[in-house]
């Protein structure tokens, strides 16, 4: 049997995505490599982002992205929306539901801390510290989260996985920038390094693509090893 040209393996050519937070850090990321390759791309973001702005520079790097012989180029569509509104995300559901007969591939990654980090040893702080944590107690109820979402919509046939990024720059982790608290954990960690773009979209068109189309209810790290070493540090 022929094997599949890597091109179609990795593809998202003509997928059409959602990406939430699509218009900074790892969303936006993500909106970058799947515009490149082809995919149509609703970008969800807060009112208060730059979505226009966001949607002229995914456009014009799909154009750049593409070739002649190329039937169907990468578009950006903004939508602005605050998905911790249900009535935001019916009329989220509506607007794509109206354009679209399908949809391939749904990134839910808005979900930030607004709380800034404050250090902690886990091995000896007191319980209510821990607790104060609440962001890192919602990021591993994801991890459980995406299992039963799984299971729930497998009689669908509607794969659900998840990555779990190290450090990754971003708004909220602006990792690199003068006094992060995190970076000298990096000299600590196999990769030796933060996270990139090509790292995070690599694991998505992973996932998404009929490369990864037998993977189903999985978290993937993509850290660079660093869980191998974190001792627990948020
Ligand atoms: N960067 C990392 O190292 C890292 C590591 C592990 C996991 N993550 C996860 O990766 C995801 C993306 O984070 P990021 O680091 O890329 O942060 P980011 O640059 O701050 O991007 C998050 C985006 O989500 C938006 N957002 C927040 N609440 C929203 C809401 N209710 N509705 C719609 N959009 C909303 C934010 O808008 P505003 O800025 O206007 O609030 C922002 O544009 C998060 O789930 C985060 O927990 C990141």
């Amino acid at each position: 049997m022929p094997s599949t040209p890597l091109k179609d393996l990795f593809g998202v050519k003509g997928y059409v995505a959602v990406v939430t937070g699509g218009t900074s850090g790892l969303g936006h990321m993500i909106c970058k490599g799947l515009v490149q390759n082809g995919a149509i791309v609703y970008v969800v973001a807060l009112p208060s982002e730059p979505i226009d702005e966001c949607v002229t520079e995914l456009n014009t790097l799909a154009k750049a992205a593409s070739t002649e012989e190329d039937d169907s180029i990468g578009l950006a569509i903004g939508y602005a929306c605050d998905v911790s509104s249900k009535a935001n995300i019916a009329q989220l559901a509506a607007f794509v539901t109206a354009r679209e007969h399908r949809l391939d591939l749904l990134v839910s990654n808005a979900g930030i801390r607004r709380d800034s980090p404050k250090a902690c040893d886990v091995l000896s702080a007191p319980l209510a510290e821990l607790q104060a944590s609440i962001y890192a107690t919602s990021k591993a109820a994801t991890d459980h989260l995406v299992r039963l979402l799984a299971a729930k919509f497998s009689r669908f046939y509607v794969r659900v996985n998840s990555i779990n990024p190290g450090f990754v720059p971003s708004k909220m982790n602006p990792v690199g920038a003068e006094g992060n608290m995190f970076s000298n954990l990096f000299d600590k960690m196999p990769a030796k390094r933060a996270g990139q773009e090509d790292d995070i979209f690599g694991a998505v068109i992973y996932l998404a693509s009929r490369g990864g189309s037998y993977i189903d209810g999985i978290n993937l790290c993509i850290d660079g090893g660093r869980v191998l070493l974190a001792n627990g540090q948020a």
